[in-house]
């Protein structure tokens, strides 16, 4: 098991907790199925800006001119637009994480007579795919307006009556990255944060090992790191 989890885990290489990592990563596999995805390399592969990048660096055994035609062969070629009953196929440009224009709700309340003006504004806000469950786009530097907004108040037969003036706070995100969705808070007591693979590990790995050691009767809670 575990010197199956070594070849297969560049993430245990980097790790002096080497045993706890392996035998807890998911991406052993001794049925022939297609391996997970490391963490880290995919953080890698977010940095990529275009698909010579993807090719060069990910796929180095694979020579550029046959890559091009591969990237054409998806592409460019059904862009021809002669016969118009073919939809045509377009090269999707990248959404890797970033800012981008988001609309945001001015309204900071749930009172339902109550209109703002605006309703809603446009704010740059981080978006866009980090290719793992375990990671998310997460502004890194923020900056926060103060917009102007009228309130009105339905007045209950087809008319609204002003209300006041309200200065709202939003948030403008100025820079994002892919970060990890648990963080360090989120480890539990018997926990240590490993943040290479963004998940809380035990601590006691002895328990765990007396608890698989039980057959079935306790099973290993790795949320709580305790034997129930
Ligand atoms: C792809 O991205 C790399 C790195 O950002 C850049 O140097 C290169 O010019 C880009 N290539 C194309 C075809 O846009
Ligand atoms: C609502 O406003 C309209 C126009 O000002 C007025 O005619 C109507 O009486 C108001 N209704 C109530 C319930 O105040
Ligand atoms: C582990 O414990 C937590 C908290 O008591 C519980 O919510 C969760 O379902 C447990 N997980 C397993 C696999 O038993």
């Amino acid at each position: 098991m575990l010197a199956v989890c070594a070849q297969l885990s560049v993430v245990c290489w980097s790790l002096s907790v080497a045993t706890v990592t392996c035998t807890e990563s998911t991406v052993a596999d001794d049925t022939g199925h297609p391996r997970e995805i490391p963490l880290n390399f995919i953080m890698d592969l977010n940095q990529v800006k275009n698909f010579s990048e993807l090719f060069t660096k990910f796929m180095p055994d694979i020579n550029m001119n046959d890559a091009q035609k591969l990237f054409a062969t998806t592409g460019f070629q059904n862009l021809n637009r002669q016969d118009s009953e073919i939809k045509a196929t377009l090269i999707p440009k990248p959404a890797g994480c970033s800012v981008e224009s988001q609309i945001v709700s001015l309204k900071d309340t749930d009172d339902q007579s109550l209109y703002y003006y605006p309703m809603c504004t446009h704010v740059n806000r981080c978006g866009g795919c980090c290719g793992h469950d375990l990671l998310a786009c997460r502004p890194t530097k923020i900056e926060t307006f103060n917009f102007d907004v009228i309130v009105l108040q339905y007045n209950g037969s087809g008319k609204l009556e002003f209300k006041s003036r309200k200065s709202v706070s939003v948030d403008q995100h100025l820079k994002c990255q892919c970060d990890c969705i648990i963080e360090e808070e989120n480890c539990a007591p018997l926990q240590v944060y490993n943040p290479d693979e963004c998940r809380c590990m035990c601590t006691n790995e002895e328990d765990r090992q007396e608890c698989n050691d039980e057959y079935g009767l306790r099973v290993w809670n790795s949320t709580t790191c305790i034997c129930q």
